[in-house]
């Protein structure tokens, strides 16, 4: 078994392949959809989300001018939003990001079950043992950990703007222990030639796409294009015609020169790619399939926990506010100030 998917129990799963919003009839969809654009209003509440959530809920996004992005965009939309509440629909560590860039706003999620299992996978006591044993290394994390991993980091990055940061780390002739993705360190490794040091994790859905399987759908479809997330093992990333953050990929399917992808991340991001390509043809890349470890693949399992039922309570009655002690967030907030502040 892949040492990622210990955090995927059985529950989660079957709860997953049920499909939170597959079951709606489209009277109860009308109904929501018109409960969430009232409560949103009512109570002074923006949603921001990301392109990993269920499309009804991305749906939904923008037709109360929400915001979706990926976790950087996400990040830097919760500071200048205007509202005072913002109802973050994606996983815990993107709630908790909002909350120390805003500490003003009140920050609310639709389930607090949804987390990831690169912030799993990355216990903040464990890290500070690594930490304490490689003083010489500058500590990167990347956003998607808790907030008691960025508290004691000197860089948080987000995979849209870690590239940039790791070379200019590396240009400074300093030394990385990098955390926790073991994929996307090894990436930025090769890209940038800088001494990293690797934490041991991965996210269970990239991690599932296989080399062997895309080779052949390429051979299927080789006028196809390959995009990438770098989350993924390296044989995969090494064929993709577009490696990079999910907004990265998005502005890929509707720039390059194709009218067929290949697509190596969470499927839910087909919604948005569809939307601004109707023309062009998106396939799933293969992965480890049911016979593997993880029976969730190509769609995160906690992405999955948001639904337009938990949404619209947390709308309602707001419920499940994110709240965090001052001093963590005080300390957190250093190293992602810095990332929002990086300029490329
Ligand atoms: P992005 O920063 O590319 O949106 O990715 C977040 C994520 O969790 C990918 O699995
Ligand atoms: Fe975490 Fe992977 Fe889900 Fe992204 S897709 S939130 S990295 S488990």
């Amino acid at each position: 078994m892949e040492a990622s998917s210990r955090f995927l129990n059985t529950e989660l799963i079957d709860r997953h392949k049920a499909g939170l919003n597959g079951q709606l009839v489209e009277k109860d969809k009308d109904n929501l959809f018109k409960s969430i654009t009232e409560n949103l209003v009512m109570n002074n509440a923006t949603l921001v989300s990301h392109y990993y959530v269920d499309p009804l809920i991305q749906q939904i996004t923008e037709e109360t001018n929400g915001f979706i992005g990926d976790s950087l965009e996400m990040a830097k939309f919760g500071s200048n939003c205007q509202t005072e509440n913002l109802i973050v629909c994606g996983v815990k560590f993107m709630a908790e990001t909002a909350k120390i860039l805003s500490p003003q706003k009140h920050i609310y999620v639709p389930t607090y079950e949804s987390t990831c299992s690169l912030d799993l996978g990355c216990p903040a006591a464990d890290l500070k043992i690594m930490k304490d044993k490689y003083p010489e290394r500058i500590l990167v994390v990347y956003a998607n950990t808790s907030a008691e991993v960025k508290a004691m980091a000197d860089w948080v990055v987000t995979s849209s703007i870690a590239k940039e940061i790791i070379e200019e780390i590396h240009l400074n002739d300093q030394k990385i222990l990098w955390a926790p993705d073991k994929y996307l360190g090894s990436y930025l490794q090769k890209e940038t030639g800088a001494d990293m040091l690797l934490w041991d994790s991965a996210c269970v859905v990239h991690e599932e796409f296989k080399a062997s399987g895309l080779r052949d759908l390429k051979r299927l479809h080789p006028d196809a294009g390959i995009l990438v997330h770098p989350e993924s093992p390296s044989e995969v990333i090494s064929m993709a015609d577009a490696v990079g953050s999910t907004s990265h990929l998005i502005k890929a399917s509707r720039d390059l020169d194709f009218n067929k992808f290949i697509v190596a991340t969470d499927k839910s991001i087909f919604y948005k790619m569809a939307q601004l390509s109707p023309e062009k043809e998106f396939f799933e890349a293969p992965t480890g399939g049911s016979s593997s470890s993880c029976k969730s693949c190509a769609h995160c399992p906690w992405m999955g926990l948001n639904s337009l039922t938990n949404l619209d309570e947390c709308v309602r009655t707001l419920a499940n506010e994110i709240n965090l002690n001052s001093d963590l967030i005080q300390q957190a907030k250093i190293p992602l100030d810095k990332m929002i502040s990086f300029n490329v």
